[in-house]
């Protein structure tokens, strides 16, 4: 499980399957879950929200409940704060900030157990992303087009709630910077209200029991 890749005046916390759960789904939530089709997606959604009550329970707002835009998928927070959510099979984790301290927040964690096709990097990597990828061996390769996969995730998360500006992929330059396990990237498109073209910024990755986990905030 991770700790958390942020300071501490957001709170963060990772969960799994077999924690044992401290905030049950608030009734708001039961009622949105039996919305949603497939069990997978339902087990997805209980984990999500219990990090989601842990994480705001720092904050003494574990009784809001956090539904999701049925438009833009978005989760709700309650007004004062921002966060995000990630699940990745048997995992997830919540990420919240008082808005007085961040404008977002984004993470995303992703399984080294499921094979990645090398062949979506052709959709996912700008040029310059692509060509240093196919500098490097293989399996080195492969990581490192997870964490810019990942990274780029959580970049969408951190800006669509606060401008609706919906980033593709290549709107995105992604740089790895091994030695202190941090991305940094640049934007090729404007954010509404947010962001012009050309904003950089940086974000951090940790990988822990064949897990990826990307985060970033502003
Ligand atoms: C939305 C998206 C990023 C979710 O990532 P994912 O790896 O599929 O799934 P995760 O489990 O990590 O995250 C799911 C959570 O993302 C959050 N999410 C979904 N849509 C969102 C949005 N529009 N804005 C912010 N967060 C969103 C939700 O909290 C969701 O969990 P929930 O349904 O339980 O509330 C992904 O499905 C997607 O659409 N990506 C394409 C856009 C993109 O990444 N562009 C790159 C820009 S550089």
């Amino acid at each position: 499980m991770f700790s958390s890749p942020f300071p501490e005046f957001i709170s963060f916390f990772c969960g799994n399957m077999s924690s044992p759960p401290v905030f049950p789904l608030l009734p708001e939530e039961e009622i949105f879950l039996k919305t949603i089709g497939s069990s997978k997606r339902q087990a997805e959604f209980i984990l999500g929200r219990r990090c989601v009550h842990q994480a705001l329970s720092k904050f003494k707002l574990e009784s809001a409940p956090v539904l999701r835009n049925p438009e833009t998928r978005e989760p709700c927070w309650p007004e004062s704060v921002r966060g995000s959510i990630t699940h990745s099979g048997k995992i997830a984790a919540a990420a919240v900030g008082w808005t007085k301290d961040i404008s977002g927040i984004g993470i995303d964690l992703e399984s080294f157990s499921r094979e990645i096709d090398f062949n979506i990097s052709r959709h996912v990597c700008v040029e310059t992303e692509l060509i240093r990828l196919k500098s490097l061996p293989a399996e080195q390769a492969k990581r490192d087009l997870r964490i810019i996969f990942s990274a780029k995730e959580s970049i969408f998360k951190c800006l669509f709630p606060i401008s609706q500006t919906y980033l593709y992929f290549k709107d995105a330059k992604i740089t790895i910077n091994e030695d202190n396990a941090e991305f940094s990237f640049v934007l090729s498109k404007a954010c509404s209200g947010i962001t012009e073209v050309g904003f950089q910024h940086s974000g951090k990755f940790s990988i822990k029991d064949n897990m990826l986990l990307t985060s970033i905030f502003i």
